[in-house]
């Protein structure tokens, strides 16, 4: 059976599924209950004393559901801890203690001020925590009082920050990060130059749920009036794979570790990160949707399919997707693909006659013999995927790669094998050597 223990910044965790900072993380109960169904660490609750933290007692949380009412998206705009200090910190002692072999970090964000950071540091390191998580990410709210993404979006505060906390402390310190902003490379080179043992990241995105046409407010709203808040769920993972994958390719943050975070509700999803780079991933939304128990599934999936794959560790298949995230200009432009569509498992709706149709190539063609037939073709189709995108039938539709020898019916040109990216191609201006 494949080993699924995480060993991240020294911090070891039976599995690397860890609870992100967030409600299912902010109090003993919780985290205990957390751990007793078998998830391998948590990130508490962000703590911070300075000012004290007052939240709203109207709606926090507002969702974005999928036709069959599945959670895709989620929003809130809750603050850090509302709870006094120093009983987040007997709990999470008390915890520690008796669950010494799990991931026990603690996030935490005070006012940008060096001795603000190095009295809360020294508390938390009493505790027995294994690490702290910096949030430069919380958008709302706490952002508004020039701490949370007010720092992640300024890469000077986060190398600052950073130096303030690796001197006075020995834990490990990991930067979380705001994806609200444009180039996630620069607050992960920010945090490295100032020390950072790792990053996470995403925290959540800036987002406006939705408008009640019948009251015309936004939504959702408290007392009439509402704020933007932070969105998360199955929604933002392609953003934060994206985030991920930049810094996991950056040369400038090349070896910085990763810790995961963004959508991810399935061992599917988890894998997905690892392979991106991730050593550990963290979950909230759907542990908040969910349930504690869902990490039961998370484990035994990762592990069937790593056993399935020959991964005896994580390690056996951390980062293995990273060397093909690649710039445009570098992807071949000399491979070609055609759609084919399998007609015995067709359904003839026709759905992808008329996306072609209307909006792409116009490369699917109906013939009728008493039923509809739906056939491609290759003069015209240019490989878009769309087809493939829309079909409701799995794997009725794929794309077939063409082989060295075989002409393009669409450019006639000859297939001959050769590698020829937009950087190096005659059609480009800009090529070496042109001009
Ligand atoms: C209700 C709620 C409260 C959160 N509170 C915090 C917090 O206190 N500190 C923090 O770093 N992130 C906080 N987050 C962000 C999560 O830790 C996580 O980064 C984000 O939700 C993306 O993960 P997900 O898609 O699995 O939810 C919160 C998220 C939610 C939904």
């Amino acid at each position: 059976m494949a080993d699924l223990s995480s060993n991240f910044l020294g911090i070891k965790s039976p599995n690397p599924f860890w609870l992100a900072s967030a409600p299912p993380t902010d109090k003993e109960v919780n985290v205990r209950r957390a751990f007793e169904a078998g998830w391998g660490g948590v990130v508490w609750k962000t703590l911070g004393e300075d000012p004290p933290v007052v939240n709203v007692n109207g709606p926090r949380y507002a969702t974005l559901f999928s036709p069959d009412r599945r959670v895709i998206g989620f929003n809130n705009i809750e603050l850090i801890s509302d709870r006094p200090l120093q009983t987040n910190l007997d709990e999470i002692r008390r915890v520690k203690r008796d669950f010494p072999d799990r991931a026990m970090v603690v996030s935490l964000m005070v006012p940008v001020n060096e001795a603000s950071w190095k009295a809360i540091l020294e508390r938390v390191a009493d505790t027995g925590a294994d690490g702290v998580e910096l949030n430069f990410g919380c958008p709302h709210g706490m952002s508004e009082r020039g701490m949370g993404s007010a720092v992640g979006q300024v890469p000077e505060y986060i190398q600052q920050v950073t130096e303030w906390c690796k001197k006075h402390t020995r834990m490990p310190v990991i930067v979380k990060l705001t994806p609200n902003i444009t180039d996630v490379r620069f607050p992960a080179r920010a945090a490295r130059a100032g020390g950072a043992d790792a990053v996470s990241l995403i925290n959540t995105i800036n987002s406006v749920m939705g408008v009640d046409l019948d009251r015309m407010t936004m939504s959702p709203v408290t007392d009439g009036q509402g704020s933007h808040g932070g969105y998360c769920g199955p929604a933002v993972k392609p953003i934060a794979l994206n985030m991920v994958a930049e810094i996991a390719r950056d040369a400038a943050t090349a070896g910085l570790p990763i810790s995961g975070i963004g959508g991810i509700s399935t061992w599917r999803d988890a894998a997905e990160f690892i392979a991106m780079g991730c050593g550990t991933v963290q979950v909230c939304t759907a542990a908040m949707v969910y349930g504690f128990k869902i990490v039961q599934d998370m484990c035994s999936g990762l592990a069937n399919f790593m056993d399935e794959k020959g991964y005896a560790s994580l390690a056996d298949f951390q980062g293995r997707a990273v060397p093909t995230v690649k710039n445009w200009n570098q992807l071949n432009l000399n491979h070609v693909e055609k759609a084919l569509i399998a007609q015995d498992s067709c359904i003839q709706c026709g759905r992808c006659h008329v996306v072609c149709e209307d909006t792409s190539h116009q490369a699917i063609w109906a013939t009728k013999d008493g039923q509809r037939h739906f056939h491609v073709n290759d003069a015209e189709c240019v490989g878009c995927n769309l087809c493939v995108s829309i079909c409701p039938v799995p794997g009725t539709i794929t794309m077939r790669k063409l082989q060295p020898g075989e002409t393009d019916a669409r450019t006639g040109r000859v297939i001959d094998g050769s590698y020829q990216n937009w950087t190096t191609h005659p059609n480009n201006p800009m090529r070496a050597g042109c001009g």
